[in-house]
């Protein structure tokens, strides 16, 4: 790729898909545009389409894998067809950025991530938190070890979801844990920089759907430290994380997966996401600005994944996901496979 604008494809036409196409437009349009749009029905990918001023709506996902003017493909359909999709993509030699969840399990995982390096395409986990700039202060405060040695991190991220569909059902992809819980863990797994815990354990409350809904995690890494989350789909959290070191702490406040806001040693700075040019679905979205950016100076540097949320860290979490559901006893159609 050159120096010119980003050219994206967003696959399907829902709610994250809108507040990502919201969030390009926060960008300068020299550097990223969207070009095109698929859903599996024409007339959804035509409104999206008029609501984003994409030039292009495709009725089909394999009408953008053939479509020769895109550079990457947003894929934010629901994650049990993540799989489908992203092969779809790498083989037609797209590079993706694929929302989180990547995948149902470490297996289907594993295959997605196979297959972009066997097409040499860029693959990116959408951990859209990680590149925030509290983030990113967050890396750059513990790599300066302003915090001594971390010893304990503690997150929460609960609220009320009942209502929706995808958090319950096990075929939507339903469970607290891969909708919530994971963005806890992530945080643990970046504070931890990618290392395995010795140790993992999970106690919680299971819906009638056989879904996991409220739970608490505990985790214990090397050299005594530990880290704990718990998350839920019902019940409305303060949704905020700690991380402690033998030297200082960071408080994240609420909402720690898009944070806008870091307390070091008492000390607050604000770092403000941009006002969207539509309504958003979620909160702070024109926050996934920053990974947008991250997939461009990738795809500008040749890279085919990214250092902050690579296939090493995308694979850790789906491993440390699949150990806490096997400990809460969910079990997808796409474990039994
Ligand atoms: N980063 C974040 O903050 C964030 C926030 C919310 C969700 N997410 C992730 O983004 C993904 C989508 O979430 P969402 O809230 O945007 O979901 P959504 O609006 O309910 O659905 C997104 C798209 O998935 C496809 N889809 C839905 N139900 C389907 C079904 N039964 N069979 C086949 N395809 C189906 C549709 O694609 P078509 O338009 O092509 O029909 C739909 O537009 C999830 O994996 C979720 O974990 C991320």
């Amino acid at each position: 790729m050159s120096n010119m604008a980003t050219r994206w494809g967003i696959c399907s036409a829902g709610k994250i898909s809108h507040d990502f196409s919201v969030a390009l437009k926060t960008l300068p349009a020299e550097d990223h545009q969207v070009v095109a749009v698929a859903a599996r029905r024409l007339e959804d990918a035509q409104e999206f389409a008029n609501k984003h001023s994409i030039h292009q709506a495709y009725g089909s996902y394999e009408e953008l894998a053939r479509d020769p003017n895109i550079d990457v493909v947003y894929v934010g359909n629901i994650h049990p067809y993540h799989l489908k999709t992203c092969l779809l993509f790498t083989n037609a030699k797209k590079n993706v950025l694929c929302e989180k969840p990547l995948a149902m399990n470490t297996r289907e995982v594993t295959e997605i991530l196979d297959s972009a390096k066997k097409n040499n395409v860029f693959f990116m986990e959408a951990v859209w938190t990680r590149f925030f700039p509290v983030s990113v202060e967050i890396r750059r405060l513990l790599a300066q070890g302003e915090l001594g040695e971390v010893k304990m991190v503690r997150a929460e991220f609960g609220m009320p979801l009942m209502h929706r569909p995808r958090l319950i059902e096990k075929e939507l992809g339903g469970g607290a844990l891969l909708s919530l819980g994971m963005y806890c863990l992530q945080l643990v797994c970046m504070v931890y920089n990618g290392e395995k815990p010795e140790s993992i354990q999970a106690t919680g409350v299971c819906l009638e759907t056989g879904v996991d809904e409220t739970v608490v995690v505990t985790l214990k890494f090397s050299r005594d430290r530990m880290a704990m989350f718990h998350y839920s789909s019902s019940l409305q959290f303060l949704n905020d994380a700690v991380i402690v070191g033998t030297k200082g702490n960071i408080q994240v406040p609420s909402q720690m997966w898009c944070p806008t806001s870091i307390i070091v040693n008492g000390r607050e700075t604000r770092f403000p996401v941009p006002e969207p040019r539509l309504p958003l679905n979620f909160p702070n979205t024109t926050g996934m600005r920053y990974e947008a950016e991250e997939v461009r100076q990738c795809l500008l540097k040749g890279l085919k994944e990214s250092a902050v949320m690579s296939h090493a860290d995308s694979i850790l979490l789906a491993e440390l996901e699949d150990e806490i559901r096997r400990q809460l006893g969910v079990v997808y159609s796409q474990d039994c496979l």
